[in-house]
């Protein structure tokens, strides 16, 4: 099937600060937690961390012609969290704000529309001090920074994304301790995730004093499948669902906490949740103009012995398709959990991440065949269209990413990008998916985009 957007549909690609710019060391930049998590021993496969990146922050300029050569009409990016405010609290540091200022006007000098993130990941090291998302205060600092940026910026820029996968902070910077800054304490996970979504009612509520800007957190949503049909998977893939998804969609859409992840917590961690205070869930509710989707793979789910964890990620059965890191190539999942967004919850869509691992690097000839990656963007084109076409409000597409780049506790190895980036010189080449997504963007969807072009 094919299919053409809206003409104001945004279409775009994504990037993060810590993942894109290198330069830690300039323009006042504070410290982030990236930058104390990378230095644990082991913490970074291959070793790397932020330092050089895409080198972005010098290249900037670069990158935005490679945005409009591609006519691509959107672009989502973060702003470093720890340039604008190197203290955590207090100080604003005006060469930070100047930094994304001149990104944006030349964004909008090319006609492409700014999506801007406020955190992806990148918090103040500073705010360590008091425990990180895990102290109540952080609600506040976030707010602080966000009234700096905005203070800067909502005049020109529309679409804000106040935070960056709340859950993926919880599990992955709380709970598990992969990612920064390393804590590992289920406890603490709860308490962080819950004061990432206060952080986003606070952050709404500053850009709300701005006319015309349009809020949304963007969530990593995967749908949960069970590996089997008894009732045993059916509950399994219940509960994982609610601890993914459910736990962030519902307080977001104005339906506080589900009730039955509640019970879990509270049974897992022998204590109430007392950090979600009276009046926290109406703090939360109401502030989205949009929900932005991170859409990667699916899980499948089995139930798993009676623990903390009833429920355990088994994956697909059989020979499925891939990505390089082996992810499950899922694009029904894709249309599926778009339409079941559109059914069940109350946001227009701004699918703000999907994309793939695919690691071809350049032929002799210059040229890098990506073929893999070109498939994948056709099939996920191919199940938004046909989840569009069945009524799902959605209202931009944000490839991830545009530029290959550092991609956490992984390093450089996974390539993401629609562009290749040779890391020792800085030198970017349109892959062929670059070049497919440009005409499908031109054309507005994949009408008229032969099989084999
Ligand atoms: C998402 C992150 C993004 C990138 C992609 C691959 O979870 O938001 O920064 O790492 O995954």
């Amino acid at each position: 099937m094919t299919f053409r957007c809206p003409p104001d549909f945004l279409w775009g690609a994504a990037t993060s600060a810590y993942q894109i710019e290198g330069s830690l060391d300039v323009d006042g930049r504070g410290e982030s937690v990236w930058d104390v998590f990378a230095r644990r021993p082991g913490a970074i496969e291959g070793g790397g961390d932020g330092s050089l990146a895409s080198d972005s922050y010098r290249r900037w300029a670069d990158d935005v012609e490679l945005i409009a050569s591609l006519s691509l009409n959107a672009y989502r990016f973060s702003v470093g969290w720890s340039r604008i405010m190197p203290d955590g609290r207090g100080r604003v540091e005006p060469r930070g704000l100047d930094h994304y200022e001149r990104l944006v006007d030349a964004l909008l000098a090319c006609g492409v529309t700014p999506v801007l993130t406020l955190n992806h990941w990148d918090m103040p090291q500073a705010l360590m001090a008091d425990g990180g998302w895990i102290a109540r205060s952080c609600v506040d600092a976030f707010a602080e920074f966000t009234t700096a940026v905005a203070g800067r910026l909502a005049d020109r820029v529309e679409w804000w994304i106040t935070q960056n996968e709340p859950w993926i902070i919880a599990l992955l910077g709380y709970q598990l301790g992969l990612h920064a800054p390393g804590v590992r304490d289920l406890g603490a996970s709860v308490t962080a995730g819950h004061h990432v979504l206060l952080a986003h009612g606070a952050g709404a509520d500053v850009l709300r004093q701005h006319p015309g800007t349009r809020v949304g957190a963007a969530l990593s949503l995967f749908p949960c499948d069970p590996a089997t049909p008894s009732d045993e998977d059916a509950a399994a893939a219940v509960g994982s669902d609610g601890y993914v998804n459910r736990w962030y969609l519902d307080p977001l859409a104005g339906r506080g906490y589900p009730t039955d992840m509640r019970e879990h917590y509270e049974r897992a961690l022998g204590r109430e949740l007392s950090e979600i205070r009276d009046g926290d869930e109406d703090a939360i509710a109401g502030r989205s103009d949009f929900l932005g989707v991170n859409y990667y793979t699916r899980r499948v789910m089995a139930a798993a012995p009676p623990g903390p964890f009833p429920w355990r990620v088994v994956g697909p059965s059989g020979d499925v398709a891939r990505t390089d890191e082996g992810w499950e190539i899922a694009p029904d999942s894709f249309r599926d959990l778009l339409l079941r967004l559109h059914r069940d919850y109350p946001f227009p869509l701004v699918v703000t991440e999907n994309g793939g691992v695919f690691g071809d690097a350049p032929l002799h000839d210059g040229r890098v065949r990506d073929v893999r990656r070109q498939a994948f963007l056709r099939a996920h084109m191919r199940a938004m269209g046909e989840a569009m076409a069945a009524g799902a409000d959605v209202r931009g597409y944000l490839h991830w990413s545009l530029l290959d780049n550092f991609e956490w506790s992984l390093g450089y190895r996974p390539r993401f990008g629609l562009v290749h980036v040779d890391y020792p010189t800085g030198r970017r080449t349109v892959k062929d998916s670059g070049r497919l997504y440009a005409r499908i963007v031109a054309a507005g969807g994949l009408d008229g985009i032969e099989e084999d072009a």
